[in-house]
């Protein structure tokens, strides 16, 4: 089996045992977007099937696309009080702080991960990192302002990139943004290099998760799934 078959069979294990251990009927569930993400929503569109009352907030117009092809009933955010958002991540450090954003659905994923009574985290083990920062870390900008941005975060770090769809056109997500993609190196301080970014004038969301807000990293290895235990 290739590389890419066999982490694609762990991203399926992972999405598809968080939704067999933190969803019930009756639970409104955040669901992230990626491709680790999706397997989630496959097993939720499973359980709705079978008739189960599950109802759900898209992070992104490509979840809510894949939600409305399998007959998942939506909410907005804010309609219905998130049980648990499942999601993936880019990078898991040592103390539970997360990357995300690769896909740039950055800012709806932290808003749904903000809004939810619990944050379940589904990744394979390359994501486990001690330190974030060795993936760029996605930056969310109004396109207006993304020079200036760009340039303010280059002056103090250098190795700012503004994203590309096709290598031409910028990249903007599914709240008409641009984004920059910042080569950090390792991060000491992932809270605090986050409010920092923020405080940018231009700067919509960052794609550094505080480790406060994870509730469980669940992992998928060759051994099976389990629960990461919780950093001190
Ligand atoms: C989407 O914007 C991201 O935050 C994803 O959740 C993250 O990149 C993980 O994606 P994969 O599961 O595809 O690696």
């Amino acid at each position: 089996m290739s590389l890419t078959a066999d982490t694609d069979v762990l991203k399926r294990a992972v999405g598809f045992s968080a939704v067999d251990r933190y969803v019930r009927s009756g639970t409104c569930l955040g669901l992230g977007t990626g491709t680790t993400a999706r397997w989630a929503v496959a097993r939720v569109a499973e359980r709705v099937a079978r008739g189960e009352e599950i109802v759900a907030v898209a992070t992104s117009t490509a979840t809510e696309r894949q939600c409305r092809e399998l007959g998942i009933p939506l909410v907005a955010l804010g309609e219905r009080e998130i049980d648990v958002a499942i999601d993936g991540a880019d990078e898991v450090a040592a103390d539970w702080s997360l990357t995300k954003g690769a896909g740039g659905a950055l800012f709806r994923e932290k808003a749904v991960a903000l809004a939810a009574r619990a944050f379940v985290v589904i990744v394979t083990p390359e994501k486990l990192v001690e330190r974030l920062g060795a993936f760029p870390t996605p930056v969310e900008v109004v396109p207006f302002a993304a020079v200036t941005v760009a340039c303010a975060v280059e002056a103090a770090h250098p190795g700012v990139r503004v994203r590309r769809r096709g290598g031409v056109a910028p990249f903007l997500t599914d709240n008409g943004n641009a984004i920059l993609d910042c080569a950090f190196g390792p991060i000491d301080d992932p809270a605090a290099l986050d409010a920092a970014l923020r405080a940018i004038h231009g700067v919509v969301a960052t794609g550094l998760f505080p480790s406060g807000l994870t509730s469980v990293v669940l992992v998928a290895d060759a051994n099976g799934t389990r629960e990461l235990p919780e950093p001190h």
